[in-house]
Parts: structure tokens; C-alpha cells; sequence
């Protein structure tokens, strides 16, 4: 084995180094590979050092140094087989490495396993002996150190650091690690466009829930496969898991009442509802029964990311992110900040709210959760009328800090905007939180009320809306004009604003905003938006608001694998199918009047839950 690679490197190195130093990836495997492939990755660089008919080498380099031989793979098959490089790309598709970390590339690659390599192979990695990370990363994997190459690759003058090898041998007749869906898919690529993809069939890989490959079904390799779900029937579909951009968990204790009042006010919904309920959230048993339904009943609904706002209390919020992960829920979520205007025994400090959202962002993010794309911290000042100066600024210096992202209410309602005003402040809501550091890359709820200016203020920032259909009903006077909103650019998704929005069901979201929408625009020329646009919002356009596009929001090779598997034969649900309905008309009819009988399995980072 030793001879084998010392035989690959005196062969290989000096090629391969070349190969790295002009980033030239050979046209046969550029062709092979698809999009994310072509492109020059901030970070790594992929090239195959040798393709014998015996052996399929890839080399990880680091593009910012490219002569660092960060890895080796030398795939060897005990079959000589043609190496599909194509399906090998996947497994090495950097978008897998989403937090852009060697330690997380090679854990990624060290789980290659693939059905094009027929039974056991060796996988070797040379890594230099400064490389501590990959190093931990190979222990961790298995991996045995087998020797220590010295200053590898003398021939051409230049001295490189020495390498160590690891080894281990795969046995590809344990349990699999790449499971099938097979069935009709349905998504957004672009905005109001539908992509309807029937007898599909698509490979996860289990370890990551990430996509593998997408390709129409073929009918010889059916029986041999490892199903994770075959859609019973030709009317069935599947579509992406639904991206709720704004949901109050503690809120789903009264969702579906208290719907008779304002937003703000001595009586208002605040005030009379919403802080007396929120405030028994301190109570962490109580914290455990609340978020585990609401976690529990947005699955069901088909919402497989939620972007939650929590209460004030630090250990009921972790509690939420503890139920997001029993209950394999995607989930940002925020401690909510509150240090003014608000009823004595629910309110902060300024200096706890700062000290306890510091440490809750500081715990999520030391999560594997948080490592592996599921759990995030969002900042999350509830809105400006209960934050003091000082509570913004501190949380504007936070965000920076720890890179989060920011969620809010902005111009909600005619009253909001008045209460903001009373407080002394000139600027618009949008720009009190440009002033702060909190505009950027947040993700703002409502924007009823924000100008036209303050969208393109939003949109320099990278700040997405919210858009909450059914408690802009109740609360705002008016509706979010979408329409300016796509002229402007700035990213749109739906969220369910539990509980200002009594329904938790995101397919309810899209329906307000077709309704709502065609209301606001009865005396207008203007154009409403329809179901495949309000699918979009759902879905994808929810995914940029939530700066998730590199994860979820459609069936995108490296994407995850967050879906709805909608099961609409017999009519048990609230679809019914004829004959002569098309794959259109189907779709729409389960966006229109499907509901959570319709949904047979929810599954979000490839796994059931
Ligand atoms: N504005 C400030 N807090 C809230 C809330 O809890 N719900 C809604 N809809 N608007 C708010
Ligand atoms: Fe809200």
C-alpha cells in the first residue's frame, strides 16, 4: 500500500500541483461535472491527480494557497470498472461544506460511499503534518495513520511539508449509506414558475440529508434500491418542505383565539393576550409542553423550517431549540428582547437582555446542530417600541460579532408606526435599525408600512420581509404590495405569524396571499399574485429571506433533502382527482385545497419525521 502511493505521488504530485496552480480542471471532467463544479470555489479546489484503470485519484487543494496538498483520495476498485468521476463530483460537491471548514470537507469525503464502486475499496489521505484538523477529522473516521512521508515531492526543488498517510478499507456491503425517492417532484426554481418533474427518482445521501443525484426514474435499477419513500401512485407529488419565515411558538397556546382586538394599546393584542401568555413561558416545564406541540403541529403541516421568535426567558428559548432538534424540525430561532414598554413582570434589563442573548447565541452555535445547518441563533429585538437606544445598539454590536442573522417587526401597522413616531424617533423603522446594525441580513416581518425607499434601504442590506398575510389582516389596515416589493428586489417569503395569524398551516399562508392579494388589487391594473406564486414565497422565496438558499428551498443537487410527500388518492384528504386532471391541475388542486390529510410523510435533512 505504502508502495502504491509513493508510486502516486512521485507520479502525481508535481502534475497535480501544476494542475492546482492554473486551476485547470480537464475538459473531460468539467463537461462530467454539473454547475457548482465549473465554478472556482472560494476555497477548495477539486482535481483528479490520476485516473488509471485501476485506481480514481482526487486531490483537495486549497485554492487560497494552491500548492497545499490539503488531501488525497485514492479510490482504489477491486473492480476496473469506468470511474463515474461525475457521481464521485457529488460526494465532493463543496456545497456539502457549507461552513466552509476543512475538518467538515474531509468528515464529508471520508463517508464516500457510492453504489458505482461495486464492493471494498481503500480510501488513503495524505495530509500535511500541520493539518491538525483533517488530522482529528480522519481519528475521528476511523482512519489509521499508516506513515509519515517526508518532504514528499523533492523532485522539483521545492520543499512541501511533510505529509502523514491514513488508510482505511469500506466495505461497501454494510448498510447503505445513500437511500431513493421515487415519485412525481414539484418545485421553484424562479419566482411564479412551477417545475413539475414526473417519475423522478432521486439519491440521499443518509449521513448529510443532502441530495446526491436527480435524474428521471429508470426503470432497470428499481428493484435493487434502498427506498426512503416510492410515491404509491401516479397522482401523488412531492414538493419541498414549506419555509415558515415567522412564527411565535409560545404564541400556539392561543392561536385560534384573541382575534378581537388592535395590535398595540393599553387593551390592545399585546398587551391583553400575548406578554401575560408569553410570560408564563418562564416556567420551563410549561416552555417543554408549548414548544413540543408547536414543533410537532408545524410538521405535520408540511412547514420543515420554522424562523421562530421564542419569549424573553433564556432557558425556555434553548428549551425551543432542544424541541426543534428531538423533533428534527430546521429552525432559527430567537430569545426575544424586550427592555422598555413592556408590562413590569415581562421585561429586562438592558444589560440581561444583552448578557443572556449573548449566551444563547454563544450555546446554539456550539451545537452540532448548529454545525450541520439545522439550528441557528437569530437576534431578535422584538420590536423598536420595546427596545431601548441602548438594547439596539448592543444587539447591532452582537450581530456583527457573532454573524447572525437579525429578525424583527417593521411598519407593521398604523399604530406601530405611530407608537415609534411618539418616541422622539424621525427616521423610518428601517432606517432605526440601519442606524443600529440590525438591518443587515435581518429578516423583518410585515413591511406593510415601509416606503418604497425603505424597501431599497432593506434591499442594499440584504434584509428580506416576512410577509404575513392573514395577521396583516388583522393588525396592519392594509396588505404587503408585492408588486413594489419585486420591483424594488428586496427577497419576500411567508411566514404564519402565529399567533397574530391564528393558523399554523402554511399552505393557509399561501392561500391569504393569493386572497389578499386579489382584494388589494380589485380596483388596481395590477397583476395578483397567483398559487405558483405564492408556492414560490412558500418555498424558495422563503429560503433567500432566511439566507438558506444554499440548503433548502427547492430539489437542488447539495441541497438538503426537506420535503412534503402529498398523498391525494382515495379522498380521504380535501383533494379529489378525475380523470383528465393534469399534473398542473393536481398540483394546484393540493395547493388550493389539500390540507395535512393530504400529507403522507414529512421528511427534512433526509430523515422521517
Ligand atoms: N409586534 C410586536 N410583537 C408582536 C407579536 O408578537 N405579534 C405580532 N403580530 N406583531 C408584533
Ligand atoms: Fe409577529
Amino acid at each position: 500500500m505504502k508502495t502504491q502511493l509513493r508510486h502516486l505521488i512521485d507520479d502525481d504530485v508535481a502534475s497535480l500541483t501544476a494542475a492546482a496552480n492554473d486551476r485547470a480542471i480537464s475538459p473531460s471532467l468539467r463537461n462530467g461535472f454539473p454547475t457548482p463544479y465549473t465554478q472556482s470555489h472560494a476555497e477548495y479546489f477539486i482535481t483528479v491527480a490520476s485516473r488509471k484503470a485501476s485506481d480514481l485519484v482526487l486531490a483537495i487543494i486549497d485554492s487560497s494557497t494552491p500548492t497545499t496538498i490539503l488531501g488525497i483520495i485514492s479510490l482504489l476498485r477491486s473492480k476496473p470498472a469506468d470511474p463515474t468521476v461525475l457521481e464521485l463530483g457529488y460526494w465532493l460537491n463543496p456545497r456539502y461544506w457549507n461552513q466552509g471548514i476543512i475538518t467538515r470537507s474531509i468528515d464529508q469525503i471520508l463517508h464516500f460511499k457510492s453504489p458505482i464502486i461495486p464492493t471494498m475499496f481503500r480510501a488513503e489521505a495524505l495530509v500535511s503534518v500541520t493539518n491538525i484538523g483533517s488530522s482529528k477529522a480522519l481519528i475521528k473516521n476511523n482512519f489509521k495513520r499508516d506513515a509519515l512521508l517526508r518532504n514528499h515531492n523533492e523532485k522539483d526543488g521545492e520543499r512541501r511539508s511533510d505529509c502523514h498517510l491514513y488508510s482505511k478499507t469500506i466495505d461497501q456491503n454494510s448498510p447503505p449509506d445513500t437511500a431513493f425517492v421515487r415519485g412525481n417532484f414539484v418545485h421553484s426554481k424562479e419566482n411564479g414558475e412551477l417545475e413539475i418533474l414526473m417519475d423522478h427518482l432521486m439519491e440521499i445521501d443518509l449521513l448529510s440529508g443532502c441530495i446526491v443525484t436527480f435524474e428521471p426514474a429508470d426503470v432497470s435499477t428499481f428493484s435493487s434500491l434502498h427506498y426512503l419513500y416510492k410515491s404509491p401512485t401516479s397522482s401523488d407529488f412531492i414538493t419541498p418542505g414549506f419555509i415558515d419565515c415567522h412564527v411565535h411558538a409560545p404564541q400556539y397556546s392561543f392561536a385560534g383565539t384573541a382575534t378581537d382586538r388592535p395590535l398595540m394599546g393599553k387593551e390592545g393584542w399585546l398587551e391583553s393576550y400575548t406578554f401575560p401568555s408569553e410570560r408564563r413561558l418562564s416556567d420551563q416545564n410549561l416552555a417543554t409542553k408549548t414548544y413540543s406541540k408547536v414543533v410537532k403541529r408545524l410538521l405535520r403541516e408540511g412547514t420543515t423550517t420554522a424562523c421562530y421568535l421564542a419569549t424573553i426567558h433564556l432557558n425556555s428559548s434553548l428549551i425551543l431549540a432542544d424541541q426543534c432538534e428531538k423533533f428534527n424540525q430546521r429552525a432559527l430561532i430567537g430569545k426575544v428582547n424586550m427592555d422598555q414598554n413592556s408590562p413590569p413582570d415581562y421585561i429586562e434589563t438592558t444589560e440581561e437582555s444583552l448578557a443572556n442573548t449573548e449566551t444563547f447565541i454563544k450555546q446554539i452555535q456550539g451545537r452540532d446542530s448548529f454545525k450541520n445547518g439545522n439550528i441557528f441563533p437569530v437576534i431578535t429585538p422584538r420590536f423598536i417600541p420595546t427596545c431601548s437606544k441602548a438594547l439596539l445598539s448592543g444587539l447591532g454590536r452582537l450581530a456583527k460579532k457573532y454573524d447572525t442573522r437579525v429578525q424583527s417587526h417593521i411598519s407593521e401597522s398604523v399604530d406601530e408606526v405611530a407608537f415609534v413616531k411618539s418616541l422622539g424617533y424621525e427616521e423610518t423603522d428601517a432606517e432605526i435599525f440601519q442606524n443600529y446594525g440590525l438591518l443587515k441580513n435581518s429578516i423583518q416581518a410585515h413591511g406593510v408600512w415601509c416606503s418604497k425607499d425603505d424597501l431599497g434601504l432593506m434591499k442594499e442590506n440584504n434584509a428580506g420581509i416576512a410577509c404575513c398575510p392573514l395577521s396583516n389582516v388583522y393588525f396592519a389596515s392594509g396588505i404587503l404590495d408585492l408588486n413594489i416589493c419585486e420591483e424594488v428586489g428586496v427577497n419576500v417569503g411567508l411566514g404564519t405569524d402565529v399567533s397574530g395569524g391564528y393558523s399554523p398551516s402554511m399552505l393557509n399562508s399561501q392561500r391569504t396571499a393569493v386572497v389578499t392579494s386579489r382584494v388589494s388589487n380589485f380596483s388596481k391594473e395590477k397583476e395578483s399574485i397567483d398559487y405558483k406564486k405564492a408556492f414560490f414565497l412558500a418555498t424558495l422565496g422563503s429560503a433567500r429571506t432566511l439566507h438558506l438558499e444554499h440548503l433548502v428551498g427547492n430539489f437542488v443537487i447539495g441541497k438538503r433533502f426537506d420535503a412534503v410527500c402529498w398523498s391525494v388518492e382515495g379522498g380521504g384528504g380535501g383533494v379529489d382527482v378525475f380523470d383528465g386532471d393534469t399534473p398542473e391541475d393536481i398540483v394546484q388542486k393540493i395547493l388550493t385545497n389539500g390540507g395535512r390529510e393530504d400529507i403522507a410523510r414529512v421528511f427534512v435533512n433526509g430523515k422521517d419525521c
